[in-house]
């Protein structure tokens, strides 16, 4: 099928080089010229595994253009338009729907005269997709209307880190459209996807007991509000382990029993019950307070969301506390950070905990050191306002740190030479912000070792 995505972020570049390698004709739009003109020299704006090589070799190559490239249309109108542009968090916590309007002006100057599929693919409050459509139908006056479009909601569920996996064997599909047509088309273009008939890239291997991928066919309004409960769903739960991990500390439990046994209750399961320091990323923040927005616009109060909101940022002011407990002073002092991004395998820094603890621990006059395998470029030009100096080395972290937090559990930080580490500090203190570290490997390495909820 004809496929034009307008968005060439992380949602964006995943959808096409997926789309794309499952042999439909992708065109990937984007308003930045600088973005478009890098993919097109076949650089990537993102760190995302396997994605350069998911484009190599998809068998019909993606086409990226700016929206008003005359070659962006010569593949002829699309079928299906996929809006994943950004929808970052307003002052008040609901979204700031500005580029979504933006991208549905594009769209309706490059429709043709068939029917087409509008698919909201960004995360967007319940009734943006009645409100696209009413957008559309602006642009085309009754008299002038030769297209035909019709709206959906197809909600992204991929993880930056893992997305072409996500994106390639999902644990689900939702389709959401209060027009058959348009489920009919989605349903089209992803049966490969949901039989998971198509041959699997083999850097991207099927893993075992993938079947049938559950298709959920429903409503505009259903399909919207379940991705914000999923989100905020999974961002209860590591808030309630967190909390529970706080407790932990108080009573001398240890965490990661209590986590383990819990998580073994078939009913609750393990995923996302890992303490530390909690959530960041793009969405999980952004979409727990659109949802408590939303809410409150219908009068209601989400408190259960409001409170994991709350659980999730104190874990970042209870880590500087924690370091001010055991050195007393911060001023004068070098903090060393291990890690940026906000999870391992991205370079994404949106609402990362790193950038919030060096903040905190700058504010208290200490100097910051960070290193981070994937995310310094980035955070180059993106964090210059940031006082903290960016290593690139592990080694310039230790050197003369009088405590190291690891921030992002990147596997490689859990096989440093510890006996080196420890040597290397002023004061041998490791705070493990992710439970992520051999304890016993650092304590005999003569590191004081503190992790969350231990
Ligand atoms: N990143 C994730 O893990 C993830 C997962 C699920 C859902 N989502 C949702 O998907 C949406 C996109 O997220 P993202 O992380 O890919 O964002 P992003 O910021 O990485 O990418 C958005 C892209 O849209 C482009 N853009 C903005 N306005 C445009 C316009 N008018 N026309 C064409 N391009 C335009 C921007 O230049 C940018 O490249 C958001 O709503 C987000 O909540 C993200």
């Amino acid at each position: 099928m004809r496929v034009r995505i307008v968005g060439a972020g992380y949602v964006g570049l995943c959808t096409a080089a997926s789309l794309a390698y499952l042999g439909h004709e992708v065109t990937c739009v984007d308003v930045d010229p600088e973005k478009i003109a890098g993919l097109v020299r076949g650089e990537l704006p993102i760190y995302e595994p396997h994605l350069a090589e998911l484009l190599a070799v998809a068998p019909i190559p993606v086409r990226f253009a700016v929206p008003d490239d005359a070659n962006a249309a010569s593949a002829g109108p699309p079928e299906l338009v996929f809006i994943a542009v950004g929808t970052p968090p307003g002052a008040d916590g609901s979204p700031d729907l500005k580029q979504v309007a933006a991208a549905v002006r594009t769209i309706t100057q490059s429709l043709g005269d068939g029917l087409t599929v509008v698919v909201n693919k960004s995360t967007v409050p319940v009734g943006s997709g009645n409100w696209v459509g009413s957008l559309i139908d602006d642009a085309q006056p009754p008299g002038a209307r030769t297209a035909t479009v019709v709206v959906a909601s197809n909600p992204e569920f991929l993880r930056e880190g893992s997305a072409l996996m996500d994106s390639l064997y999902p644990d689900r599909i939702v389709v959401g459209s209060d027009d058959a047509r348009a489920i009919e088309a989605l349903v089209r273009l992803y049966q490969p996807l949901i039989e998971q008939d198509f041959a699997p890239p083999p850097f991207l291997p099927r893993p075992a007991r993938t079947g049938r991928v559950p298709l959920v066919t429903t409503d505009l309004a259903s399909a919207e509000l379940i991705k914000y409960a999923s989100n905020a769903f999974l961002a209860l739960k590591i808030s309630f382990i967190n909390q529970i991990a706080e407790l932990s500390e108080r009573v001398g439990a240890d965490i990661e029993s209590v986590s383990r046994a819990l998580g073994l209750d078939a009913r609750i399961g393990s995923a996302f019950l890992q303490a530390g320091l909690g959530w960041g990323g793009s969405c999980f923040g952004k979409d727990t307070a659109a949802l408590v927005a939303t809410a409150h616009e219908y009068g209601l109060s989400m408190s259960i969301v409001e409170a994991a909101r709350e659980v999730n940022y104190h874990q970042r002011a209870r880590i500087v506390e924690r370091l001010l407990a055991e050195l007393k002073i911060m001023k004068g002092r070098t903090i060393g950070l291990l890690g940026l991004a906000f999870k391992p395998q991205t370079d994404d820094l949106r609402d990362a905990p790193s950038v919030d603890i060096a903040r905190r621990l700058l504010a208290r006059g200490a100097k910051v050191r960070v290193h981070d395998p994937v995310a310094l470029p980035r955070a180059r030009r993106e964090l210059a306002d940031v006082a903290f100096e960016l290593c690139d080395t592990v080694d310039s972290v230790f050197r003369g740190a009088d405590a190291v937090v690891l921030v992002t559990e990147w596997p490689e930080y859990a096989q440093l030479d510890w006996a080196r580490c420890a040597k290397a500090m002023r004061t041998p203190l490791l705070l493990d912000g992710r439970n992520a570290l051999p304890r016993d490997a650092l304590t005999a390495a003569g590191l004081r070792y503190f992790a969350v909820g231990r």
